[in-house]
């Protein structure tokens, strides 16, 4: 395949001057950063959100009648409606911060599981689950003598979608699945899974972590009923990410921690408790980062998602069939629909030595089990190398990842 145009619509060299980041040197090569599936980078306008935040409108929020804590209230109450739009849901109470999507379905596990689980129902997951969509639901599962059921995946790292659904029974009561697998770059059919569960009668709760920098999600079109994503792979800060959930469902759940902020009254006796989204968010919560994440969404927005879904397909494509002509060289992952991630084996190579020699070429990708294990053992592999990809990549970075793979190969023999 011949390495097709950037595409005039999205104009990459524009947008990497926003990235103060990627002009970087490392080991007296230009950075090429391919480990976005890990974090993404921000650019300048998002930083300058924070600085702007912090030098003019900071103080604590729903606490105070003054100038700067009403302003840095609105301006976090704004930050939601912005995050309620991008993800188009139904109401902006609906969205919930959190630190990131590890706390978020920890929320849902702990917040929903501990009151609605008992012994012998049953809880489905998939072979494709991060660990932050597993261990949760063992903690909870463990107490409350709940299963665990896992619905497996084919050879090519696709969902057996019909195993799936013979999972389900009258024991089923939630279905916890990822958007996009971290590991190999699966999307998963989540309008099917989620069709499928609600014919049961099953809720869903869906992990977005690495689908929302990729794709347009529209929540209200899904119709799953809890929504798991972090800010820091959308080009937004660390320590803040969402929860989105029905208002009907969060209503009627546990919050996960108690403090500040919270409550409607406190006694000894009893404590009731604000209505959501204020339930779920305890104590002093990320007001930067949730700003900051608003202008965040602002930006990828400006851009448009679908643009950027179309860009970073350009460059899977790309990569995927350049790395598919290295002999020796195995693609791990081989899905028909696949978003912004290649993960790959090199034959008699260690994938801690690849990460080690791409890094002296200045590429950096992330090598290991990406907290997957569970695929790892799937495919038989200790860990993989994998190189994922942001808007702001390259074909010229592409070209410059299968040499510096084709380097590896050499110093390997
Ligand atoms: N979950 C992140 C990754 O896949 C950290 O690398």
């Amino acid at each position: 395949m011949n390495a097709p145009t950037e595409k005039i619509a999205l104009d990459v060299a524009r947008i990497r001057q926003d990235f103060p980041i990627l002009e970087l040197m490392v080991n007296d090569k230009p950075l090429i950063f391919l480990d976005n599936a890990a974090s993404s980078q921000m650019p300048k306008p998002v930083m300058d959100r924070w600085v702007r935040y912090q030098s003019s409108q900071h103080a604590n929020i729903h606490r105070a009648v003054h100038y700067l804590s009403e302003t840095a209230t609105a301006e976090y109450e704004s930050a939601r409606r912005k995050l309620q739009a991008f993800i188009n849901a139904k109401e902006e109470r609906e969205v919930i911060f959190t630190s990131g999507t590890t706390e978020s379905i920890n929320l849902v596990a702990h917040g929903w599981g501990r009151k609605n689980l008992k012994a012998d129902d049953e809880i489905i997951l998939t072979t494709l689950e991060h660990h932050s969509n597993i261990v949760p639901w063992q903690m909870v599962a463990d107490e409350k003598g709940a299963k665990i059921r896992v619905a497996p995946i084919f050879d090519n790292g696709e969902l057996d979608l019909a195993a799936y659904e013979k999972l389900f029974n009258a024991h089923t009561k939630i279905a916890c699945f990822t958007h996009v697998s971290n590991a190999l770059g699966t999307i998963n059919p989540v309008r099917e899974m989620i069709a499928i569960a609600r014919k049961h009668g099953v809720i869903t709760l869906v992990d977005g972590a690495q689908a929302v920098p990729h794709l347009r999600v529209d929540m209200q079109a899904l119709d799953c009923d809890f929504y798991a994503f972090s800010g820091h792979k959308l080009c937004g800060p660390t320590g803040i990410g969402v929860l989105y959930g029905k208002a009907a469902l969060l209503e009627a759940m546990q919050p996960f921690k108690g403090g500040g902020d919270m409550i409607l009254s406190v006694t000894f006796e009893k404590t009731t408790y604000a209505p959501i989204p204020a339930k779920f968010e305890a104590g002093t919560p990320p007001i930067a980062a949730a700003i900051t994440l608003g202008a965040a969404v602002d930006y990828l927005s400006e851009i448009g998602m679908d643009r950027i879904a179309a860009h970073e397909t350009d460059l899977l494509d790309y990569a995927t069939s350049e790395v598919t002509k290295l002999p020796g060289v195995r693609i791990i992952g081989t899905a028909e629909k696949k978003a912004a991630v290649l993960s790959f084996a090199i034959e008699g190579v260690h994938p801690h030595d690849v990460g080690t020699l791409l890094n002296e070429d200045g590429v950096a990708i992330r090598t290991g089990h990406h907290c997957a294990q569970p695929v790892m053992q799937r495919f038989k592999v200790p860990a993989t190398s994998r190189a994922s990809f942001a808007f702001y990549n390259t074909l010229a970075e592409v070209n410059a990842l299968v040499a510096s793979i084709q380097r590896v190969q050499k110093v390997f023999g």
